[in-house]
């Protein structure tokens, strides 16, 4: 089985910093080109590499987790669009999830997306679309209780088309917080991946309904040419 992170060094330091360049290759667009030499060149990729992690997205959670702290011990989540499974990987050990703190409450994991994934120790994996009619009810029933933390990731494959993809993200982030109002405890917490455009100003409405904080995060884990960054809204005040 994979080695399992530690979870808790996110400073990023300690990189060598060795610069790779790709030589463009006949057949290779140059598109892809350049999506290797960033690769390659990405001290995030090469930390994931190096610690176990399934992708440099598991940094973003941590980093999340560092400045918010809601993966405690003991946390039920619900981790919405986890594929291949970074998120997943720092929530066991941030939550205790199997049970390796002795004396701490042990916490529990769902994680869906639309595709398959490989096993993770603790973590029970689901393939859905969570766009599909009746998902969140599936998931309600695959949960069976209450949720501490609700946490989304989900992006749709870009189209390209910067107005579609925000249409896109935002969509997906509207679906995960009407499920979060559904499932949350009260006082817990709704983390989302979104992306700067338009329909954003309509998320936060919603969210400050029903939780006592929204912020917006970006972490240093985000690409700094990317125009995605995180709501964490926390203090979910229960049925209205
Ligand atoms: C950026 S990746 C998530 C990475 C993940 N947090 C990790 O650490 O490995 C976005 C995921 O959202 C999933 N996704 C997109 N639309 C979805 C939907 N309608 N239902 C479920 N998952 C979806 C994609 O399949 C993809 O795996």
């Amino acid at each position: 089985m994979a080695k399992i992170p530690d979870g808790k060094n996110t400073s990023g330091r300690g990189q060598r910093d060795l610069k790779v360049k790709v030589k463009s290759a006949r057949g290779r667009k140059l598109s892809s080109t350049r999506w290797l030499q960033r690769q390659l060149n990405d001290p995030y990729v090469k930390r994931a590499r190096a610690e176990g992690y399934r992708g440099r997205a598991a940094y973003k959670i941590l980093e999340l987790d560092d400045k918010y702290r809601f993966l405690v011990p003991g946390a039920r989540i619900v981790d919405l669009g986890a594929a291949p499974g970074g998120w997943c990987q720092v929530a066991v050990k941030r939550s205790n999830v199997l049970g390796e703190r002795s004396g701490k409450a042990v916490g529990t994991i769902l994680g869906i997306d639309l595709q398959e994934m490989e096993p993770i120790a603790g973590c029970e994996l689901h393939q859905i679309d969570f766009m599909e009619d009746d998902a969140d009810l599936r998931v309600k029933e695959l949960l069976g209780g209450k949720a501490d933390v609700v946490m989304s990731d989900m992006a749709a494959s870009s189209s390209g088309h910067k107005q579609t993809d925000h249409n896109r993200i935002m969509a997906l982030c509207e679906a995960a917080a009407y499920f979060a109002f559904d499932v949350l405890e009260e006082g817990g917490t709704f983390v989302a991946k979104t992306l700067a455009g338009g329909a954003e100003g309509d998320l936060q409405k919603l969210l400050k309904q029903r939780f006592t904080k929204v912020a917006n995060y970006k972490p240093p884990a985000s690409r700094a040419d990317s125009s995605e960054k995180f709501v964490v809204a926390t203090g979910f005040r229960g049925e209205v």
